[in-house]
């Protein structure tokens, strides 16, 4: 497929946004690096290059600090009330949401996911994310607090912004990943420096463009695009940050905590995941079906939460991998820009290495593919949905993420819980899982035992800005969304008066 059909399907909007020049954004001015360097974007569909975009590294990055630093210590935004903050917010979630189509094609040609997905995952959920912690700006508050030491005592607390953050956000849901990012730190009062993934950094610069329309004061929000060894770990190693805030890949995780330890920001971390999804003999089939199989092709299994291992009992394992099979075959899977697409390509030539690797290994120690197990077609980063069964607990498909769409089937043959729950949750992460069940008793005994962040119950890959989100081990530290995220950006100030 050419990139010719792909860009021919954009609108005028996004068409004139990848025409023009694509630069960091400092103190609300769009600026070359000061290198001059500048990497390409390529479309996943085609693999060509779309677009040249600047890419910071550390002397950007420096002033970049020195401008959030300003704007955090002695700008307007210091001084302005939180319902100002919130107003600001809004004003943006309105501009996003007036420019909501331009944005999904920008993100569906740039990820490659499909545009209606786009549109009301994507978009949507960056909107509805920017308008909840708007509310969240004229909530932050400390408490009174009654101290048990003789006298007479007035205690109180303040809740504080933690000052200026780093925020390095990945490339599979690239604008919403930056609202749950930048949400929560500007509600609390911070000043922020995000990074966009390399693969996928147009839809933040059109963002920028519109934080500049809703009149953010200069320095509230940078936008660097850049490379992860350099823009990235200079926001992660910098003195000037106070925080940083990091969703990608595990093994980075560990570097940024490393980088972090100079001055010891704060540190919060989103990373990787193998999450289970168990069905027990008295599902409802008719919602397990397609439930497990959106649970790991939804978004092309780039999904930190997809539903990659399918722990099925096996009184129901041989009708729910054919019905998933099934699905699997029916799934059409094409360019983003298409509509009639339902799965996109992977997002790069690496990823789509990296998963065909991972099914090929898979294959060598002895896994068989039931479905789905190859590239598709020549051009872009297409693979096919795949489902993997005869694995066991040793094979890199079964222990590692391989985000793409491929699930491992594995039966049980048990009605002990705690031994079910042990194999699900026999992984080094624990972002997520599902629970399929008829049964509330073993709905809700189950959700006890696993040892995840989320846990669905007949339904998989569910998030709202209200609830908490995070991981158990290796997925990570801290909490996003909720009342949770405005911790990670807040500091608690204890003040005590003796009267
Ligand atoms: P990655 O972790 O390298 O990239 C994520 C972000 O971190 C990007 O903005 C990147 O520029 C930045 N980065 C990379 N190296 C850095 C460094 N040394 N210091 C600071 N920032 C750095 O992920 P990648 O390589 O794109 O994907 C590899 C695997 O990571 C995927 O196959 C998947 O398993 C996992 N991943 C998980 C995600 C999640 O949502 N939890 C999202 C993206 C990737
Ligand atoms: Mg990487």
């Amino acid at each position: 497929m050419d990139v010719s059909t792909t860009l021919s399907r954009l609108g005028n909007a996004a068409s004139s946004f990848l025409a023009g020049k694509h630069q960091l954004f400092i103190d609300n001015q769009f600026v070359d690096a000061k290198s001059g360097k500048t990497f390409d974007v390529f479309e996943p569909s085609s693999g060509q290059m779309i677009a040249k975009v600047a890419a910071a590294d550390a002397a950007d990055v420096d002033v970049a600090v020195a401008a959030a630093r300003r704007a955090f210590e002695t700008g307007p935004w210091s001084k302005m009330v939180p319902a100002e903050r919130g107003k600001l917010m809004n004003k943006l979630a309105d501009l996003i949401e007036a420019n909501a189509d331009e944005l999904a094609q920008i993100e569906s040609l740039d990820n490659g996911k499909p545009v209606t997905f786009a549109r009301f995952i994507d978009i949507g959920g960056t909107i509805d994310m920017f308008r909840y912690m708007a509310g969240w700006a004229t909530r932050i508050n400390g408490e009174t607090i009654t101290p048990s030491i003789p006298g007479d005592w007035h205690v109180y607390t303040l809740r504080e912004p933690v000052g200026v953050v780093g925020q390095i956000v990945p490339w599979n849901f690239p604008l919403a990943m930056a609202s749950w990012k930048l949400g929560p730190a500007l509600a609390a009062g911070c000043t922020a420096i995000l990074k966009p993934a390399e693969q996928t950094p147009l839809s933040a610069l059109r963002l920028a463009q519109l934080i500049q329309e809703a009149g953010f004061p200069p320095g509230v929000i940078n936008i660097l695009p850049g490379l992860g060894e350099t823009a990235g770990a200079a926001i992660a190693a910098h003195p000037g940050i106070d925080k940083v805030a990091f969703t990608g890949s595990t093994e980075v995780g560990k570097l940024i905590v490393q980088a972090a330890s100079g001055n010891l920001k704060k540190v919060s971390l989103e990373l990787g995941g193998k999450s289970p999804v168990v069905v027990f003999p008295d599902v409802d089939m008719a919602r397990a079906i397609p439930g497990a199989a959106n649970g790991i092709f939804f978004n092309s299994g780039q999904v930190c939460t997809a539903g990659s291992r399918l722990y099925a009992h096996k009184k129901v394992f041989d009708r729910l991998v054919e019905g998933v099979a099934a699905e699997a075959a029916k799934i059409k899977v094409g360019p983003g820009l298409d509509p009639a697409t339902q799965i996109g390509p992977l997002v790069s030539q690496e990823q789509l290495e990296r998963v065909t690797g991972y099914i090929a290994a898979g294959r060598r120690d002895g896994a068989t593919v039931v479905t789905g197990g190859k590239r598709l077609g020549d051009d872009g980063y297409f693979v096919q949905p795949t489902i993997l069964a005869d694995t066991n607990p040793n094979m890199s498909v079964v222990r590692e993420e391989i985000f793409g769409p491929v699930i491992c089937a594995i039966p049980f043959d048990d009605d002990d819980l705690d031994r079910i729950a042990r194999e699900a949750n026999a992984t080094s992460y624990g972002l997520a899982a599902s629970i399929w069940t008829t049964n509330l008793g073993i709905a809700h005994k189950m959700a006890k035992r696993i040892k995840a962040g989320s846990v669905w119950i007949n339904t998989h890959n569910m998030v709202d800005p209200a609830v908490p989100f995070g991981g158990y081990k290796q997925s990570g530290w801290g909490r996003e969304m909720s009342h949770n995220a405005i911790d990670l950006y807040t500091e608690t100030k204890s003040v005590f008066a003796s009267l």
